[in-house]
């Protein structure tokens, strides 16, 4: 089930017609363990230094969506619901998932997989790790070690899910509690895919067909953001936006998200037992720009770890996403993006430094 990659090093034969082989940097959680760490490498430093842009202090709790209502056979309810859906994907494009239904006890556990997959020594994590972001399994720094000029203050483990699973083999209890979870995971996901299609005017299924969701990419992005000594030079992830649909994230509790909400970068608290869901970039093409991706960002703090779990879900790697016609047509408004293969998308996305919603923008056509 695991994939195992090839741990030689790289050719020392530089070669002048093919990009430099990878980097293979030292992990954060290697760097923050090292003894009477006080200022971190320049290579860590970013040049708009976070804590100096200015943090929304607004009351305007994000939206919460109550997963029962949705699934629930009481058409008021569940059309209600819908329009909330409707509404926090416009005014947010981020919102708080409530009664879903995943037991506590599995989001506790995911957590705790990870946090000992992160335990386990170097050369066994990057021993599994692909190269390519279409590998069923990366572990990595940073975001795209390769292209990174400077690099984020976070370890992290992607591992497919589905329509393959994939898990290590280490920690022995993770190919279990990991099958479990994403299933799980998944049910939700696919359901409030439904309630987004629905709120935008278009069939119930629609998303789900058009985009072959049966055979949708799911992934774990497992993240960890070890203690940093200068927190306010370093970034755990920069601003983005999420490729795919929805992504669904849990946490150790402890906080560090940011999401840009009028114009201010807004602190997302941890709500124990729900998940945040965040609309990705693919919603964004599909709805014709009617619902936008939302940048956000990790920031770091000096004192405790920080896991987080985002579990992304996208079209099938093959299916092409243009703006749904009945959104372009009837509104008379010419479509806004170009169309574009799920996994060309992705493979455009990790070519490039993370870096806002620049890959979206290289889709979008001209204004
Ligand atoms: C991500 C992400 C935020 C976080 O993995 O894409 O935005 O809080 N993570 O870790
Ligand atoms: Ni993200």
């Amino acid at each position: 089930m695991a994939t195992t990659a090839p741990t030689g090093s790289p050719p020392s034969q530089p070669s002048l017609t093919h990009p430099p082989p990878p980097r293979k940097l030292t992990t954060v959680k290697a760097l923050s363990e090292s003894p009477g760490l006080s200022s971190i490498p320049s290579i860590y430093t970013f040049p708009k230094q976070p804590y100096h842009e200015p943090v929304s202090d607004t009351k305007e709790p994000i939206p919460t969506i109550d997963f029962s209502l949705l699934a629930s056979s009481h058409p008021d309810e569940r059309s209600e619901t819908i329009r909330e859906l409707g509404k926090a994907c416009r005014d947010w494009g981020f919102f708080m998932v409530t009664n879903h239904g995943v037991p506590e006890r599995m989001m506790k556990a995911i957590i705790e997989a990870c946090r000992e997959f992160f335990e386990l020594p170097e050369e066994e994590k990057r021993g599994i790790s692909g190269k390519h972001v279409l590998d069923p399994i990366r572990f990595g720094t940073s975001f795209n070690e390769s292209v990174d000029e400077i690099l984020c203050w976070r370890d992290y483990v992607k591992i497919f899910q589905h329509p393959e699973f994939h898990s290590p083999n280490k920690p022995p209890s993770f190919t279990e509690i990991a099958l479990e979870y994403s299933k799980r995971v998944r049910l939700v996901a696919r359901e409030i895919i439904r309630g987004i299609s629905e709120s935008l005017g278009l069939e119930k299924d629609y998303i789900d067909e058009t985009l072959n969701l049966e055979n949708g990419l799911q992934l774990i992005a497992a993240n960890l953001y070890p203690p940093c000594p200068r927190p306010e030079l370093a970034m755990g992830l920069p601003p983005h936006s999420d490729h795919g649909l929805l992504t669904l994230l849990i946490q150790n509790q402890i906080g560090g998200l940011q999401v840009q909400h009028k114009g201010k970068w807004v602190n997302i608290d941890p709500i124990p037992n729900s998940f945040l869901a965040n609309i990705g970039d693919h919603i964004e093409i599909l709805s014709n720009g009617k619902y936008k991706s939302v940048l956000h960002r990790a920031v770091v703090n000096n004192r405790d770890v920080r896991i987080s779990i985002a579990v992304p879900h996208g079209p099938a790697l093959d299916a092409i996403v243009s703006p749904a016609s009945k959104l372009v047509e009837d509104v008379g408004n010419p479509p806004a993006y170009g169309a574009m293969k799920y996994k060309e998308y992705l493979e455009l996305q990790q070519g490039t430094m993370l870096n806002g919603k620049s890959s979206l923008e290289r889709i979008r056509k001209g204004v």
